[in-house]
C-alpha cells in the first residue's frame, strides 16, 4: 500500500511538469489568437484607413470588438500606428499573396473606399493626431503634412539611359544612382570626371570591363527650400549636355530624400529593370569604382550555381551595417524625431553615403515600399523595407561613412582597403581619384 502511495506521488510529481507546461502552451495560443485578430481602436480617421482594414469590409478575419487587453499600440506613435494598419492589411501568411485585391495603402490612400487618391497637398489630418505637432521642428510639421504623398511629376527624365544594355546578358552593369541637389554642380562635375563616369569600366585587379551608368537624383530647389538664386536655365543645359540627370517636382530638402528613393526604383523597375547591381550614394562622398568592381565579380561568382547562393545574390545589400540605433530625441539636431512620430529601435540598416544592392532587391523594395509608409530619414526607410523582405544587409568594412582617422585622410596608402568614404569636397575627389590611379599594391 504505501509503495503504491509512493508510486502515486512520484507519478504526479512527474505529470507536474507536463500539466505546467500544456498550461502554458494554452495561454500562448490563447495570446497569439488574440494577437493575431485584434485591431487597434479605430483612432485614425476612417478614410486615411486603408481599404479593408475596417472591420465590416470583410476582408480580414472576425475580431473582437475590444482588445482582450491593452497592446499598447493604441497609444502608440503615429507611424507606429499607421504602419501597424499596413503590416496587418498586407501580411502574406494571413492573406496569401500580396495581390489579395487589395491595394497599397499608403500614398494611394482611397477616400472613403471610393478609388479617388486624395490630392496630393499639404493635409492636416495627420497632425491632428499629434498632440505636440505645434511645437516640432518645421522640417518635421512639413513631413507629417505630406507624408501621405508620393506621386510626384518627373520634371527632367533621361528614358533611354539604359536602351540598347537590355540584351547584352553576358555584360554585367552598375548603375550608379546619386542624391544631389542643384545647386551641387561641382559635386556632380567632379564625380562626372572620376568614379562616376559612365561607360565601360575596368575591374581594378580583374580584367573585366563592366558598363557603369551614372545618374543625378534631385528635387526642387526655389525659394520654398529657403533664399535660392535660379539655376534652371543652367540646369537645362547641363541635363541637355551629360543626360543623367532625374529631376522630380518635390522640394528637396532633408526629409524628402526618402521620396528620391522611392520615385527612383519606381524609374528604376520601368527604365533600367536588368541592371544588375545598384550603388547608391550622396555627392559628397568618394568611390574606389574599380574595387568596388572587383569586390561585385567576386561576389556574383561566389554566389552563382547552388540554388540558395542564387537567392543570396538576390538579396543582397552592402554597407556600412548599423544595427540597434535609437531615434535622436534631441530636438536641436537635424536627425531629431519626436516620440509621438516614432517609437522603439530603428530597424537594421546600412548608413548614409552609399550602399549597393542588387537589382533584383531594387524590384522587390520597389514592390514592398508601396506597404511602408514613408519614413523622415532615408537611410532608415530603406532598413524598414529590408526587414519587411527578411533581408539582413551585408556590413563590409570598406564603407566609411565616418571617415578614415584624420592622420590618414592624406596617405594615398590608406585607401588601400576602403571602397567608400565620407566625405570629399569636390576638389578632394579629383585629387584623390589622381592619387589613387596607380595601383595600391605596393602599399
Ligand atoms: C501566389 O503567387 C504565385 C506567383 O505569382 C502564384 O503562382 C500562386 O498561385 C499564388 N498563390 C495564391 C494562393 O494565390
Ligand atoms: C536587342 O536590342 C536591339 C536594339 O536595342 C533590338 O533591336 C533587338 O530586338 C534586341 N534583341 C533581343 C533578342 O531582344
Ligand atoms: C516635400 O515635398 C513636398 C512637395 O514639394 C512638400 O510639400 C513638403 O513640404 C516637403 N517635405 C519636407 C519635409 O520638406
Amino acid at each position: 500500500m504505501a509503495r503504491c502511495r509512493c508510486g502515486g506521488r512520484a507519478l504526479c510529481l512527474c505529470l507536474l511538469p507536463f500539466l505546467m507546461m500544456s498550461h502554458l502552451l494554452v495561454y500562448i495560443m490563447v495570446s497569439i489568437f488574440v494577437a493575431m485578430s485584434y485591431t487597434p481602436e479605430p483612432q485614425l480617421p476612417l478614410h486615411f484607413v486603408a481599404s479593408g482594414a475596417s472591420s465590416n469590409s470583410g476582408a480580414l478575419a472576425p475580431h473582437p470588438l475590444a482588445a482582450f487587453w491593452n497592446l499598447r499600440l493604441v497609444d502608440g506613435a503615429l507611424w507606429n500606428r499607421l504602419q501597424h494598419l499596413q503590416d496587418r492589411q498586407h501580411n502574406p501568411i494571413l492573406k496569401g499573396n500580396s495581390t489579395g485585391g487589395s491595394s497599397p495603402a499608403t500614398g494611394r490612400t482611397t477616400v472613403l473606399g471610393t478609388g479617388v487618391s486624395p490630392p496630393c497637398g499639404p493635409d492636416l489630418l495627420w497632425a491632428s493626431q499629434l498632440p505636440d505637432f505645434n511645437t516640432m521642428p518645421e522640417q518635421m510639421q512639413d513631413f507629417v503634412l505630406s507624408m501621405h504623398c508620393r506621386h510626384y511629376t518627373l520634371l527632367m527624365d533621361q528614358p533611354d539611359l539604359c536602351s540598347g544594355l537590355d540584351n547584352e546578358s553576358d555584360t554585367s552593369m552598375l548603375f550608379m544612382a546619386i542624391k544631389s541637389q542643384v545647386g551641387h554642380f561641382e559635386n556632380r562635375q567632379a564625380i562626372r570626371e572620376t568614379w562616376g563616369r559612365s561607360g565601360w569600366v575596368k575591374e581594378e585587379t580583374g580584367g573585366k570591363r563592366w558598363q557603369v551608368r551614372t545618374v543625378f537624383l534631385l528635387g526642387r530647389q526655389d525659394t520654398t527650400t529657403g533664399p535660392h538664386p535660379d539655376l534652371g536655365a543652367l540646369l537645362q543645359l547641363e541635363s541637355k549636355r551629360y543626360r543623367d540627370i532625374l529631376q522630380w517636382d518635390f522640394r528637396d530638402t532633408f526629409f524628402n530624400l526618402t521620396l528620391k528613393d522611392v520615385l527612383f526604383w519606381d524609374w528604376l523597375s520601368m527604365h533600367c529593370p536588368h541592371a544588375h547591381y545598384i550603388f547608391k550614394g550622396d555627392d559628397d562622398v568618394f568611390v574606389r569604382t574599380g574595387a568596388l568592381l572587383d569586390y561585385l565579380n567576386e561576389h556574383h561568382a561566389s554566389s552563382q550555381g547552388a540554388s540558395n547562393r542564387a537567392k543570396r545574390r538576390e538579396d543582397f545589400l552592402v554597407g556600412d551595417v548599423i544595427a540597434n540605433a535609437w531615434p535622436s530625441r534631441q530636438p536641436a539636431t537635424k536627425y531629431y524625431i519626436p516620440e509621438s512620430f516614432y517609437k522603439g529601435f530603428y530597424p537594421t540598416y546600412a548608413g548614409g553615403g552609399g550602399v549597393v544592392y542588387s537589382g533584383a532587391l531594387a524590384v522587390r523594395l520597389h514592390e514592398i515600399s508601396q506597404w511602408v509608409n514613408l519614413f523622415p530619414i532615408d537611410d532608415v526607410y530603406l532598413g524598414m523595407c529590408l526587414c519587411r523582405l527578411g533581408v539582413l544587409p551585408v556590413h563590409h568594412p570598406g564603407f566609411l561613412t565616418f571617415d578614415l582617422p584624420e592622420a590618414d585622410r592624406g596617405k594615398p596608402c590608406a585607401y588601400h582597403r576602403v571602397l567608400l568614404v565620407h566625405k570629399r569636397s569636390p576638389k578632394e575627389i579629383l585629387t584623390l581619384w589622381r592619387q589613387l590611379r596607380p595601383p595600391l599594391s605596393e602599399c
